[in-house]
């Protein structure tokens, strides 16, 4: 695994938003600002500046009530067709950041902008039509109850689309895309494997043609054999379907197969942004190195990774002052326990670190 050699401050420029920008397209050249002029502009999805969401929470018996920030101030630029990787540890924030972009949670402060126009000012169910999830557990997110034709037919019922006399037809066809069998049609969900019931999710995911498909480890709850074939119906659909995925995923393995942008999120805050292949072969945040590194290999001559992590993940009522990764970090300076560091945009996206800052070179 790479390792940066030296401080990278020379190729980097410190600037507020740079996350929302998405950084550099380096298939427009790296530093090239006409580039990153237009990801500010057209084909930006969905758009997220400030983001905050606090969960009020008992302190114990007696000791009232603290404030968990579980999304701290996260700035996003999702582009038109790409899929963007949301990784990090178990808690930092994750489902959180999905669950707003979804509109199901709202912020405790920051906006969300979709096609340009606030969040705020679209009605819930116009922007459901445009912005689907897929969540991890099949099983619990599909009503028992339900055949799996009424299932994937909800939505068209609920936006109250044309022609309900075609509904069957879209529904079939949509199934036949997901591959799953039309015979399974009258079928409940305890009768299908899990990997048909999240094809199901699929499908029923993808009925009214979104835009945007946000989905939350999509691939954990399933047997090995089928995550694969799960992962490749989503690359193939989003081809056909034109789809923009946000992908959340603790599978490094997954992001890397499947993911052209990557946003490593801790404490609430998305730390380094770069597009996969800088990520993978170049990781450049103290905390990604330490992910990568952490990443079990099948060459048991290599024995267990060691993340040099040590300190546990730190609590996120109590977050530490600064730089939030500080106490577990190997290359920490004097100043990264007293400031929080500013965003800096790297040729490849943009990373939250001072050692990538002019001011602490
Ligand atoms: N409804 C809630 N009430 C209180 N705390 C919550 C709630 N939802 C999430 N959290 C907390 O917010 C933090 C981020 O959680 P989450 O977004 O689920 O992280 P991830 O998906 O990355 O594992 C965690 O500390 C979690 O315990
Ligand atoms: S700002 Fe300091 S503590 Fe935080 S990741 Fe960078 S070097 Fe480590
Ligand atoms: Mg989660």
């Amino acid at each position: 695994m790479n390792t940066p050699a030296s401080r990278d401050g020379a190729n980097t420029d410190s600037r507020a938003g740079t996350f929302a920008t998405g950084g550099v397209d380096t298939a427009s050249g790296a530093g090239d600002t006409h580039a990153r002029g237009a990801h500010a502009t057209g084909d930006i999805v969905i758009e997220a500046r400030g983001l905050t969401r606090h969960f009020s929470i008992s302190a114990g018996a007696f000791r009232g009530k603290k404030t968990l920030r579980a999304v701290n101030g996260v700035d996003l630029a999702i582009r038109r067709g790409e899929v963007l990787a949301l990784v990090g540890e178990s808690g930092c924030g994750k489902t959180t950041l999905a669950r707003m972009l979804l509109g199901l949670l709202p912020a405790s402060a920051g906006t969300i902008a979709f096609g340009g126009q606030p969040v705020a000012n679209i009605d819930r169910l116009a922007l459901a039509r445009q912005v689907q999830p897929i969540f991890q557990d099949p099983y619990s997110s599909l009503n028992p109850r339900k055949s799996i034709g009424q299932i994937i037919e909800l939505p068209l019922r609920v936006q109250g689309a044309a022609d309900p006399s075609g509904w069957r037809r879209q529904v079939e066809a949509m199934m036949e895309m997901v591959g799953l069998p039309a015979r399974l049609y009258e079928n409940l969900p305890s009768q299908l494997s899990g990997g048909q019931r999240q094809r199901v999710a699929i499908a029923r995911a993808l009925i009214n043609k979104p835009q945007v498909v946000i989905c939350d480890e999509p691939t954990s709850a399933l047997d090995v054999s089928v995550q694969s074939q799960i992962l490749n119906l989503l690359q193939d659909l989003r081809r056909e379907l034109n789809l923009t995925y946000v992908i959340i995923s603790h599978n490094l393995a997954v992001v890397e197969h499947i993911a052209t942008r990557v946003a490593v999120m801790y404490l609430g805050r998305i730390v380094e942004m770069a597009d996969t292949a800088s990520l993978f072969d170049h990781p450049r945040h103290p905390y990604t190195q330490a992910l990568l590194e952490s990443v079990l290999t099948p060459d048991p001559s290599k024995g267990i990774p060691d993340t040099h992590l040590g300190a546990a993940y730190p609590n996120p009522v109590d977050p530490p002052s600064g730089c939030a990764f500080h106490p577990r970090c190997a290359r920490a300076m004097p100043i990264c326990s007293q400031q929080a560091p500013a965003d800096t945009i790297t040729p490849t996206g943009a990373i939250a670190c001072h050692l990538y800052q002019e001011s602490s070179e």
